[in-house]
Order: structure tokens, then sequence, then C-alpha cells
């Protein structure tokens, strides 16, 4: 691999390098690393290489020229990436790092000052890198920790072949926590089980820390996975967490068009399409919420017809898609018989309602992953009001990309597309 960096400032990229692991393989020729600086190609007597911004404001921008002419300087291997670090950049992750190592070259450009002008971006820049959500004076900084994170994944870069494999991220969990002599230090013990000698109980120690400690840290690296698996069950069963989640579709009290408070009828296409949309994300139940008698038994008779009448033969399969769908005549029936009973309320709605908490997708991930969320849908026109001001939270509506904001989403597809963004694994 090999490294060019566009910098104002060689010698702190340099610098950086002349000791520890990247010195090392710097050494042993597994990376090269060369800096070119922009005020090299600078013809002025004053070496100039930023000019004020058009339109005003603090800060110079590098201009595109010097830019582009040290660009050019840079013999280009077959396959390389021009990067330039920069906080509007997508955020360096894990996953980047690995995507990265695979070029024989990077060439990474540190802006300084107010940055560069967007002119030589749009020209020669494959992608831009940032390394947080926060401003550095430079790129250089970036720039290292870019060459520091790519230059461990290169094989022989680190001492012991496994290292890298093992360290956080790359199972996409975090790692254990370490220990090393004495075993006893400022009154605290090392975990027994590391001092027994025992291969795969270790093993196993190991692989549970990493879980619960993933959970408690990062909850957010364990969205998309199967939390019901058991190693997952286990771990948060220890640290007192339950990945659980209720869904309920209310039938009383919502809206009708008119405006008024309405029970509606339960649909056919509900009870099956939306207890497809729970079985598939691994929800606990789908309770189908109605008061009224003849509906409750109007929907005890479909799922007795799958269940245990003539529509087994016909679809077998659709037994198993009902197995978590329960009735009940309120929310408040439905939230004791589910039995958690520090469950979060958490309301959906296509209208914005002013009352309770409002939450993100993102941020309702997280919860989800730590305490049991009852999710409400409405059918008919939505919930009514004075419902969802009794819930703990609102969730933001699903927005979707129609120019006129049209959002009239039908339940089962705001069951499912709310589902997929809080329990689904791409994205
Ligand atoms: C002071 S910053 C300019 C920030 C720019 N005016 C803006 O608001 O987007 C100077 C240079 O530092 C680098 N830089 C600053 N913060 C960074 C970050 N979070 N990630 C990567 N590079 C960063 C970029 O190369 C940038 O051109």
């Amino acid at each position: 691999m090999k490294f060019d960096v566009l910098s104002l400032f060689p010698e702190m990229i340099y610098g950086a390098f002349r000791e520890g692991i990247v010195a090392q393989a710097l050494k042993e020729e597994k990376i090269a690393l060369k800096v070119w600086n922009p005020r090299d190609q600078s013809q002025d007597v004053h070496k100039t290489v930023d000019d004020r911004p058009f339109g005003g404001g603090d800060g110079m921008v590098m201009l595109p020229e010097i830019l582009n002419k040290t660009l050019s300087q840079i013999p280009r291997e077959k396959s390389s990436r021009v990067i330039y670090l920069s906080p509007q950049g997508q955020k360096l992750s894990h996953q980047k790092v690995l995507e990265l190592k695979e070029y024989q070259q990077l060439v990474l450009i540190c802006g300084r000052y107010g940055g560069i002008d967007e002119r030589f971006i749009e020209s020669f820049v494959d992608e831009e890198l940032s390394v947080g959500d926060y401003v550095v004076s430079g790129g250089e900084i970036p720039a290292m920790i870019v060459i520091d994170a790519v230059s461990r994944q290169i094989p022989g870069v680190l001492g012991n072949k496994d290292s890298a494999a093992i360290e956080s991220f790359s199972g996409g969990l975090l790692e254990h926590p370490q220990y090393t002599r004495p075993q006893s230090w400022n009154g605290k013990e090392v975990p027994q089980v590391l001092l027994s000698g025992h291969h795969e109980k270790i093993e196993t120690w190991k692989r549970e820390s990493q879980l619960s400690r993933t959970l408690e840290r990062r909850p957010d690296l364990l969205v998309g996975r199967d939390l019901k698996k058991p190693e997952f069950e286990k771990a948060c069963e220890d640290l007192g967490l339950r990945h659980r989640i209720a869904v309920g579709l209310v039938h009383y009290p919502v809206y009708n068009k008119g405006g008024e408070v309405v029970s509606t009828n339960v649909t056919n296409l509900d009870i099956h399409d939306i207890a497809r949309a729970c079985r598939s994300y691994g929800i606990d139940r789908y309770y189908i919420i109605t008061p009224a008698e003849e509906q409750l038994s109007f929907v005890g008779r479909v799922l007795e017809h799958w269940q245990e009448g003539r529509g087994i033969q016909y679809n077998p399969t659709r037994k198993d898609s009902l197995i978590n769908v329960r009735l009940a005549r309120s929310f408040e029936e439905a939230y004791l018989d589910w039995g958690e009973k520090d469950a979060l309320k958490v309301a959906t709605s296509a209208r914005q309602i002013s009352g309770p908490k409002p939450v993100r997708f993102p941020q309702l991930r997280e919860i989800a992953l730590k305490k049991p969320v009852f999710l409400l849908f409405g059918t008919g026109w939505g919930l009514e009001n004075t419902f969802v001001r009794s819930m703990d939270l609102l969730l933001e509506p699903v927005w979707g990309r129609s120019p006129q904001g049209f959002r009239h989403l039908s339940v089962r597809s705001a069951v499912s597309i709310v589902l997929d963004r809080l329990f689904g694994s791409c994205y």
C-alpha cells in the first residue's frame, strides 16, 4: 500500500510515523509514505497557496490550481483512490478501513484554513472522509488516522496475524476487557476464568464479555443482528436487558375521515399482513385491539380457521405466521396481558401531535435494545389525540419523498416500514 499525502505540513505527517507500528511497517517496506507539499508548486515570492473566499466569510480557501499541480506530480498506481479529509465526508468506520486497504494507493488531501476550492473536489476527489462530527484545524491528523487504521489491516503489519481480527469492530462487536500481571492490583482481581487454563471456558467468557460490553456501550452496533439468538438473549439477561417488542393495532379510539372518534372494523388483510411482518421482525406479540365483541369473535374465527381448522391443509405456514397474534378489548388489557410492566408506550402517527415526547427512528432503535417497547398503530384516520398524549413517546412520522407531502400510507405499509427502520438489518 502506498500513501501519498498532500499537506502544507509534511513534518507533521512524517513525525507521526517515526515511531511505532506504522514506522516499523515503513521500514520493512510493507507500506510506503510520501508527502507532497502544495507550497512547492506556488510560483510567487510569498509562496501563496490560498486566497479569500468569494462571497466573503472567515478563513482562506486553498487554491484549486496549486492543488491540481501537486496532485499531477504524484505517480499513480492502477488501483488508486483520492480522498479529501473533510468534516463533511462520510464518517470513517471499520468497514470503510477494510474497503480502503484493498487499494494499492491512497492519495490523501489535507485541507487547511477554511478548506479547499469546491471545484478541485468535484474534479479530482473520489470521496470525502470525516473522522467525526467536529472540526479540527487541518486534514493532517485525520490523514494520520486513515494511514494508521489502514496499515494495521495490511497483512504482516501487526506482529500476531490474528490481532486485527479480534480487535473491537472486527466481528461487529467491541473487544472484551483485557488484564495483565499482577493478578491482584489495587484491590481488584483478574476474573478467575482467565487464570483457569480452561481454553473453552476462556473463549466463552471472552465472547460473552464482548456481547455484554457492546450491548452496554454501543448498542447501535447490534442493530439488525438477530438478538433472539441464545447468545444475545443470555447477554441481555445477564445485563438485565430484554429485547421485547409488542405491536398493537388499535381500532378504538381512532378518528374517521370526518374527525369523529370511532371504532373501526378489523380487516382480514390487517390480521394477516401485520402478523407476517411482526413474525418476520421478531416481534413478541401482535395485539389486535377492539372493544367490539362481534369484531373480536370475527378475528377469533379467522385465527381458529388457520390455526386449528381447515386452513391448516390449505396453507400450513399461516399457522406459524399467526402464532403471536392476540386479541384485546383495550390497550390497557393488551399491556397487562403482555406483562412487561415497564414497557415504553410508543404511539405512531402520520400527523404531528403536541404532547408526548417525540422520538426519532435511530433513538428508538437504541432504546428498544434496552427497554421493552409497545408500539401502537391506529386504523381509520389515526390514533385519537388524547390516547396519543397518554403514551410515553410519539414516533416521528414516516416521511417519503412525495413533493406534495402525501403520506397516507395504509396501516399495513406503515407497520412494515416502521418495523424495518427499527429492526431491519439494511442501513
Ligand atoms: C478548519 S477545517 C475547515 C472546515 C470547513 N470550513 C467546514 O466547515 O467544513 C480545515 C481542514 O481540516 C480538515 N478537517 C477538519 N475537520 C475534519 C474532520 N472532522 N474530518 C476530516 N477532516 C477534517 C479538512 O481537511 C478541512 O479542510
